[in-house]
Parts: structure tokens; C-alpha cells; sequence
């Protein structure tokens, strides 16, 4: 697995270190935290589109989607609020916790808060898969919320520490990778106890099957040190340096060693970074890391990703069908996104995010126009093929692969890359609250916007596309091959952004007394 030193890739400063056996397993076992996100954000269509989970808890739900024929009104069989509030509840306990465990990754160290998400995600999965009524599916679904907000905090920010320079973004988006993967695990779950287990058993093993992804990170985390930029920022000096010299394998890290130590004396000085980010000078990266999230939900991913399985009951799948059809969404998600990991390197986030955004819009349209030709305004669909539903399901497949080599892991990885150190964590809590509150909204109303926007629903989310793309092509410096340290010049030669840095924020700081050989 050992390479040589890498060679620079831009003017900035470069460090010496291998792409090591280490590293990658410290990174692939830290990204097991991106599977807790996966895995909830695919099982939870998957068992409010079982029958018998519907019959057990939402009985109303289930009694106006039975007694809906193929001639009534398709639209609006699902439109139920508690039932999406089952489903998005997660995400308000998610948005709470991050802010939590921002201060905890910075006071106790990422380790420790990636531990907790563990553990609280597995004790959610406890108490939904014995659930006996909706307060404890809600109260389960509360647990699993805090675990995701923890881990969605640290997990990112520790990758991007650990790994070595020249590959950060793609060591970064290995946390996406494994939310893909979540969701596949989920999904495929769910397809095989509908169809072989049924019955009770199927939606408890379900829901009850998170203590898996739950124990795994947390096992994976006992086995992790914490990241050297952490040790540090807890005065851990010597343990900092050795962890460094581990992880890249060469004699002599002095260099970054010296900056990551200039980097957290600089960020002491920032007394309060929740009130420095709001700046001036941090005004351009800080409108990224709230339109990034807000963009990506605003694609209508989630919508694929919680309700393909009613989705396509809607346009008149079967059950099983239904499963299966999201069962290959959930491929197609997990593999277009190597397509980013091997090239956004190469081809910049800016080309990735245009391209992403044109195949997702194409898709848009074309569902759009698919579902209007059979289903109108009245929402009564008569017979439907199987060449029709192909259709559907292959470029509702397009579609997901446009997210996933774009807006996916680039949502993550951008607002990561774009902070200086002193506020990257407060801007990381930032970017997953505002995520948390778009997927809240999103899961929230898109039975309501189904059953009242009917096809237009899709119209909704190509608009948005349509101006995100804009608003990227328009304002996103290009990151790539950018050091983390050197990003600001990237803003302040931007035509648009560089009105907010004045000349004072071009000094240079006097460095801090050198600690390398502490
Ligand atoms: C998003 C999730 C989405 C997932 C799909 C993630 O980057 O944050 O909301 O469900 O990608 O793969």
C-alpha cells in the first residue's frame, strides 16, 4: 500500500508523507461513521412502505392507502404527517445534536464524540426494534438523531485531518461513500425481510438491524487514535507529533507539524468562534457552507432516497417491485460515487457540480413529463407497462447517479475545505444543521407536495437545480489542489468576493514560537 513522498501539486506548501496501509485503514474505519447516516436514511422508506408496519403503528395510513383502487386518485394515498414525522424527527434530533457535539469535538476530541454517536445510535436501535407504540418509534428515532449529529460532526472534520494532503478530498469523500453504502445495506434489508421474513419480525429486525452500523463505529473508533490537529488543541504536543509521524511515515514531519501548531495558536486567539464567523471576512465561505446543504436537499435526492419505494407504488408498482426498484437506486448511488472519488481531483468541484446538475435537471424533465402522460392532473394512471415503468426507474437511476458524483459528496467535502481553522468547526456545525434542517423539511412535505403539486412535484426541484448550477458557476472559486492553509487567497482573487477582505486581512501572522522538537 506504501507509495513514495508525493510530489507538490500546486504553488503552496507541500508536507512529505506516504499514502500508507495506516492512514487508509484509520480513514476507512473512521468513515464506517458516514454507514449510521446511510443506513437510517435508507431503511425508513423502506418500512413505512410495509403493510404491516403501517397496520401496527399508523393504522389510518394504512387504511386510506388500502382502500385507494387503481382508478381513485393516486397522488395523495400517503399524504400523512405523523407518518413522515416518523422519518424526519431524526433529523431535528440531528440538527440539535451537532451543535452539541461541535464543542465536544473540540473540547473532548473527535475519538471520543465519534464513540458516543455509536453508542447512542445503537441504543436507538434498541428501542425501535422493540418499539410497542409511536412514542417509542419517535423516541428511538430521537436517539438515532443525536448519533448521526455526532458523528456527521466529527467524522468529516477528522478525515480531512488524518489524511495526507494530496488526497484529502478523496479520503474525504469516503464518508459519503459509506452513506451510499448504508443506504444500499438498507435497502437491501429491507427488500429481503418484506419478501422472505414478513410480518412483524420483518420491520423489528429492520429498524432493530442499526445496532450493527451503531457498533461497528464504535468499535472502529476504539481502535483509532484521535486526529494530531486534536491532540494538539488539547496541549497534547508530543502525542500530536508521534501520531504524525505514524501516519505519514516519513523522518521528519517538522513542517506540518510547526504549522498545525501555528494553525491552533492562531485559533486560541479567536476567542469565540461562533461569533467570528459572522464576520466580514468570513462572509463568502460562510454563504457556501449554508447554500451547499441547503442546494443539495434542494435537488430532491431525499425524496429518492426516503420514498422510492412509495414512489413507485404510486406509479403502480407492487410491493416487492417497489423494493426492488429502490434496491437498484441504491447500486447506483453507491457506484457513481467512486466516479467522483477518482476524478474530483482531476476535474475540479466546479465541473463536477455543472455536470452533476445538468444530468439531474435532463432526468427531472423527462420524470416529470413521463408521470404527467399517464397520470394527468387526476392522478388515475389506467394500465401501466412495463416498458413504462422501466423508463421511470432508468431515469429516476440517471438522475442518482448525477447526485452522487456531484452534489453528494461534493456537499460535504466543499464546506469542509473552505474554512480557516480557527472557525472550520463552528462552520462544520453550520453545514450539517442547515442539511438537517433541509432533509427535516424535505422528508416533511414531500408526501404533501406529491399529493398537491402531483408531477409538478419534480418541477419544483429542476428549478432549483437550475439556479444552484447558476449560483455555482457564478460564485464557486475553484478548490482544487488548493492547500487547506493558502484557501483564503482563492476567495480574495475572486471577482465577486474579493470586496470583503480588506488589506489588514492580508497581513501575514507572525508566527508562534516553533514547538517542533516538544
Ligand atoms: C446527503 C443525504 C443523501 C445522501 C444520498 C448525502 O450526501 O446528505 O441527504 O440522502 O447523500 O446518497
Amino acid at each position: 500500500m506504501a507509495g513514495g513522498a508525493f510530489a507538490p501539486t500546486s504553488g503552496g506548501k507541500e508536507y512529505p508523507g506516504k499514502f500508507t496501509g495506516r492512514v487508509f485503514l484509520t480513514c476507512i474505519f473512521a468513515a464506517t461513521g458516514g454507514l449510521i447516516f446511510g443506513y437510517d436514511l435508507g431503511i425508513s422508506g423502506g418500512v413505512t412502505s410495509m403493510d404491516v408496519f403501517l397496520k401496527d403503528f399508523f393504522p389510518d395510513v394504512y387504511r386510506k392507502e388500502s382502500s385507494v383502487k387503481p382508478s381513485d386518485d393516486q397522488y395523495c394515498k400517503f399524504d400523512s404527517q405523523i407518518l413522515t414525522l416518523f422519518t424526519s424527527s431524526l433529523y431535528l434530533a440531528a440538527l440539535v445534536s451537532s451543535i452539541g457535539a461541535s464543542i465536544a469535538t473540540r473540547t473532548y476530541g473527535r475519538r471520543p464524540t465519534m464513540m458516543a454517536s455509536g453508542v447512542l445510535f445503537a441504543a436507538g436501535a434498541i428501542v425501535n426494534g422493540l418499539a410497542k407504540n409511536v412514542i417509542m418509534l419517535i423516541v428511538g428515532r430521537l436517539l438515532l438523531g443525536f448519533g448521526i449529529g455526532c458523528a456527521n460532526q466529527s467524522v468529516p472534520i477528522y478525515l480531512s485531518e488524518v489524511a495526507p494532503y494530496k488526497f484529502r478530498g478523496a479520503f474525504n469523500m469516503m464518508f459519503q461513500l459509506f452513506i451510499t453504502i448504508g443506504i444500499l445495506i438498507a435497502n437491501l434489508l429491507n427488500y429481503v425481510l418484506a419478501r422472505w421474513v414478513g410480518g412483524d419480525t420483518a420491520w423489528r429486525l429492520s429498524l432493530g438491524g442499526a445496532i450493527v452500523p451503531g457498533l461497528i463505529i464504535l468499535l472502529g473508533s476504539c481502535f483509532l487514535s484521535d486526529s494530531p490537529n486534536s491532540e494538539i488543541e488539547r496541549g497534547n504536543y508530543e502525542k500530536a507529533k508521534d501520531l504524525l509521524l505514524k501516519l505519514r511515515q516519513v523522518d521528519n514531519v517538522d513542517e506540518e507539524f510547526n504549522d498545525l501548531v501555528e494553525a491552533s495558536e492562531k485559533a486560541k486567539l479567536v476567542k469565540n468562534a461562533w461569533l467570528n464567523i459572522f464576520k466580514r471576512k468570513y462572509r463568502p465561505q460562510l454563504v457556501f457552507a449554508f447554500c451547499i446543504p441547503m442546494f443539495q436537499q434542494l435537488t430532491g435526492m431525499n425524496v429518492i432516497v426516503f420514498y422510492a419505494p412509495v414512489l413507485f407504488k404510486t406509479i403502480g408498482f407492487g410491493s416487492n417491485a417497489s423494493l426492488f426498484s429502490s434496491l437498484i437506486t441504491g447500486i447506483v448511488n453507491m457506484l457513481a460515487t467512486f466516479v467522483s472519488i477518482f476524478t474530483v481531483d482531476k476535474l475540479g468541484r466546479r465541473k463536477l457540480f455543472l455536470m452533476g446538475g445538468t444530468q439531474m435537471f435532463i432526468c427531472q424533465i423527462v420524470i416529470t413529463i413521463a408521470i404527467a402522460m399517464k397520470f394527468g392532473l387526476s392522478g388515475n394512471p389506467g394500465v401501466i407497462s412495463g416498458t413504462y415503468a422501466g423508463a421511470v426507474v432508468a431515469f429516476i437511476c440517471i438522475y442518482v447517479a448525477g447526485f452522487a458524483w456531484s452534489w453528494g459528496p461534493l456537499g460535504w467535502l466543499v464546506p469542509s475545505e473552505i474554512f480557516p481553522l480557527e472557525v472550520r468547526s463552528a462552520a462544520q456545525s453550520i453545514n450539517v444543521s442547515v442539511n438537517m434542517i433541509f432533509t427535516f423539511v424535505i422528508a416533511q412535505i414531500f408526501t404533501a407536495m406529491l399529493c398537491h403539486l402531483k408531477f409538478g412535484l419534480f418541477i419544483c426541484f429542476a428549478v432549483c437545480v437550475v439556479i444552484m448550477s447558476i449560483f455555482i458557476h457564478r460564485l464557486l472559486p475553484e478548490t482544487k489542489g488548493i492547500p487547506i492553509e493558502e484557501m483564503t487567497t482563492v476567495w480574495r482573487n475572486h471577482p465577486h468576493w474579493r470586496k470583503y477582505f480588506d488589506e489588514d486581512d492580508a497581513k501575514v501572522e507572525t508566527k508562534p514560537k516553533d514547538i517542533a522538537s516538544a
